[in-house]
């Protein structure tokens, strides 16, 4: 494709986001496709022959857009928001058009140098002292892995640079809430803890972390001769939004010698809100922390920010650093491949660097505060109702709801559940995420995409009663 052919399909594919962002409303939710149906309208095999761009375009509407379910649909209540938020869309376009990767200082300046400063800047955002150094990862499992392979290395003295984990005589110990996400077991387990050496600690009657179980946890372990490593605490579960007490979990850790880390990666976006940083209250006694702007705050996928307080440790950990990536400005700037797994790094600081200049920090903080208040809205509506309950407390912008109907429990609960949410994600309308909590079906309503204003929510709320409502 020449550049000028470039130029043409390039408008004709921003023509088609700009259309796809304004009729969005209109389009059905969740996917209305069943397995196996995409493919089906796929060659099984490549073309041999070029194909005209046009041809390929036009694929867009009849292939991808019916088997999109709608993260950006203003009735878009699924997972957590994930807003990509058109000026970071073209941020990230840019990263892309431009070509480069940052395998080093030297292999593109700019981009080492604009992501330092982006990371700077959220970290001012979010009220972070200058103790801490950021780096943009892909995911917040991503980050938790480098956090948990940055606290086994503490642990054993490095023990990466002689016989590793398998050289050590105590099993290191990580402990975790029930309610973390599975990406923090995740990292334990491929960091090489072992199922048998992470702990989930107890949680209270809001689904956060015990610290006093946690501190049981610790001392029980010391007493059987293992060795307690690190902890993660969470700001802001994926279930219920559950705020863990960061300010105690780091005393314990720190008295115990653990690393603490802090996986705020949906509601570390809320921590541009001054009343909002008593969620992580205690956050300057952690070692490491991940939040996400590619969730609530608007970035576009991928961008995830991870910070550390001590980041020579971090380079001791991940840089191998061969002769052929060493450069004469090694001594005075940041190589960020030694700062995560990755050699080569996209762009992804312009995303960043567009959406905050775009918005203003205090656009961002008028869109999430509307947030909040709209969820707050939604948990009164839904408290004052007859047979329905909140069944978590509503700290940010996720509403977990039942409908509990005299005289149904236990597993026909559930399925009364899971049949009004799946036949009202069916219809389109909108979309919600059904989850276990307390080993009963809930569903949670999670708040925050972009175009969803009050009346979305009332409409929902609406639609979700007359669902509830057919079922006799
Ligand atoms: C609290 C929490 N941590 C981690 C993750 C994983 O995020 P990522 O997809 O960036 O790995 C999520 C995603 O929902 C989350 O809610």
């Amino acid at each position: 494709m020449s550049p000028e052919e470039f130029r043409k399909y390039g408008h004709a594919v921003v023509d088609w986001v700009a259309d796809y962002r304004q009729r969005i409303a209109d389009l059905p939710v969740m996917a209305p496709v069943s397995p196996g149906q995409i493919k089906s309208l796929l060659p099984e095999s490549p073309p041999d022959r070029p194909e005209p761009f046009e041809a390929i375009l036009a694929d867009l509407d009849r292939v991808v857009l019916p088997g999109l379910s709608l993260w950006q649909h203003p009735r878009f209540f699924g997972y957590f928001p994930a807003n990509a938020s058109l000026a970071s869309v073209l941020g990230d376009f840019l990263s892309t058009g431009l070509g480069v990767i940052g395998l080093a200082w030297q292999s593109s300046p700019a981009l080492t140098e604009l992501e330092e400063v982006m990371t700077d800047w959220l970290r001012q955002m979010v009220g972070l002292s200058d103790a801490w150094s950021g780096v943009i990862q892909d995911t917040a499992s991503t980050s938790t892995l480098v956090a948990l392979l940055s606290a086994r290395e503490r642990s054993t003295d490095f023990g990466l640079a002689q016989g590793g984990l398998q050289a050590e005589t105590k099993p290191l110990v990580v402990y975790v809430s029930a309610h973390s996400h599975s990406s923090v077991e995740k990292a334990a387990l491929l960091a090489g803890f072992g199922r048998h050496n992470i702990r989930q600690i107890d949680h209270d009657a809001s689904f956060a972390m015990i610290p006093d179980a946690l501190e049981t946890a610790i001392r029980s372990d010391v007493a059987a001769g293992k060795a307690p490593c690190a902890v993660v605490a969470t700001t802001g579960t994926t279930t219920t939004t559950a705020i863990d007490p960061v300010e105690a979990i780091a005393a314990i850790a720190r008295r115990h010698g653990l690393w603490l880390h802090v996986d705020a990666a949906m509601a570390g976006s809320a921590m541009i809100l001054p009343e909002c940083r008593w969620m992580w209250e205690g956050i300057e006694n952690a070692d490491s922390l991940v939040l996400n702007p590619h969730k609530w705050l608007g970035a576009a996928f991928d961008c995830s920010v991870y910070y550390v307080r001590d980041p020579e440790h971090l380079v001791r950990v991940m840089s191998t650093n061969p002769s052929y990536l060493q450069s004469s400005a090694d001594g005075q700037v940041k190589n960020y491949r030694d700062w995560g797994l990755p050699l080569g790094r996209r762009f992804r600081a312009l995303k960043l660097w567009f959406l905050i200049r775009e918005q203003g920090v205090s656009g961002l903080q008028t869109r999430l505060r509307r947030d909040m208040e709209n969820a707050r809205w939604l948990a009164d509506q839904v408290r004052a109702s007859d047979g329905w309950r909140v069944l978590a407390p509503v700290p940010l912008q996720t509403v977990c709801v039942r409908h509990e109907p005299p005289g149904l429990s236990g597993e026909v609960l559930d399925r009364h559940t899971l049949a009004w949410v799946d036949r009202l994600n069916r219809s389109g309308f909108t979309y919600l995420t059904p989850a276990v909590l307390d080993g009963r079906w809930m569903v949670r309503i999670a708040i925050g995409a972009e175009p969803t204003e009050r009346h979305h929510i009332q409409q929902t709320w609406a639609a979700i009663q007359a669902e509830v409502a057919a079922d006799g």
